[in-house]
């Protein structure tokens, strides 16, 4: 698999709900070779010296999409950026979930740890379950998306101002004790990826979970991203370039 950096025209912009934007851009060479779970290093402008990470949402056609939530500089000028407009993507890298597995699979995704899920749940499509986590029903973004291709969608909420009130992996228990899964992929916050690990171990079904660490370079020369490996030979893992999705028995949460 091939990285490399791209000027790509922005297509198209969107603002979803609070700070959350979706920036498509146009990029054939980067749509072809881009997989479910990698991500982007994205130039953010003259003032912000790294690049910051961006999960890949969706790949359509030659179009590529990516799905952030404004949290300082960086996105910030992402989020100011309007169609027409070049942005530098470096990509796509780090390794993402397994669109092969054979049959049943369940997506737990939380907060913005939904968007690098969508493109599993396009690939295995009525084989796929999804239990999405939102702070409150003004969050939801994409849910509809996961809809129109998975079997059955769960939302909840913190709140309980939308779907099911409480946490992604209390209502995916009652999913897993009625369906045979062969894996799980999840991305979201740690105490949510702990909880699925929890849940995976619990019933013995392979976990397969993506990490977010800060980045610097993005493709393992710097060793910032470090994760501590779970296996006694090994002392870390780097998100960028073992992971960011990783077996949630590689890796010590
Ligand atoms: C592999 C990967 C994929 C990601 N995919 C997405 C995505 O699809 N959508 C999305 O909205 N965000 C995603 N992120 C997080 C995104 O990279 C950060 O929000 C972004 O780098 C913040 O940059 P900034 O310049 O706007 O904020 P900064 O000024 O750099 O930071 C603002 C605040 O955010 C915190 N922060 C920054 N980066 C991270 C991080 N990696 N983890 C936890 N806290 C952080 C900082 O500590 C600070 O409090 C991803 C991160 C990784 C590592
Ligand atoms: S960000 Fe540089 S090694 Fe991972």
């Amino acid at each position: 698999m091939s990285k490399a950096t791209y000027n790509a025209e922005i297509a198209a912009k969107r603002w979803h709900a609070g700070n959350i934007y979706e920036i498509i851009i146009e990029c054939e060479p980067l749509a072809r070779e881009s997989q479910a779970g990698q991500f982007l290093q994205v130039a953010c402008g003259d003032d912000t010296f790294l690049r910051r990470p961006i999960s890949i949402h969706n790949v359509d056609g030659s179009r590529v999409s990516m799905i952030f939530e404004v949290k300082g500089r960086g996105t910030r000028y992402l989020s100011q950026l309007k169609t027409g407009d070049c942005i530098n993507v470096l990509g796509p890298l780090g390794n993402g979930f397994d669109t092969d597995i054979e049959g049943d699979v369940l997506l737990i995704g939380g907060g913005l740890g939904v968007f690098p899920l969508y493109m599993v749940a396009k690939a295995k499509g009525k084989s796929c379950d999804a239990v999405l986590g939102y702070k409150s029903a003004r969050d939801l973004v994409s849910h509809d998306r996961f809809s129109a291709v998975c079997r059955e969608v769960v939302i909840t909420t913190d709140d309980g101002s939308y779907g099911i009130q409480g946490t992604a992996v209390a209502a995916a228990h009652s999913l897993v004790v009625n369906h045979h899964y062969k894996a799980i992929c999840a991305c979201g916050p740690l105490p949510m990826l702990k909880a699925v690990h929890a849940l995976a171990c619990k019933y013995n079904i392979p976990a397969w979970i993506s990490l977010e660490e800060r980045m610097a370079c993005g493709f393992g020369v710097c060793l910032a991203c470090a994760v501590k490996s779970a296996d006694d030979d090994v002392d870390y893992l780097h998100v960028c370039k073992h992971g960011p999705v990783f077996n949630s028995k590689e890796v010590i949460l």
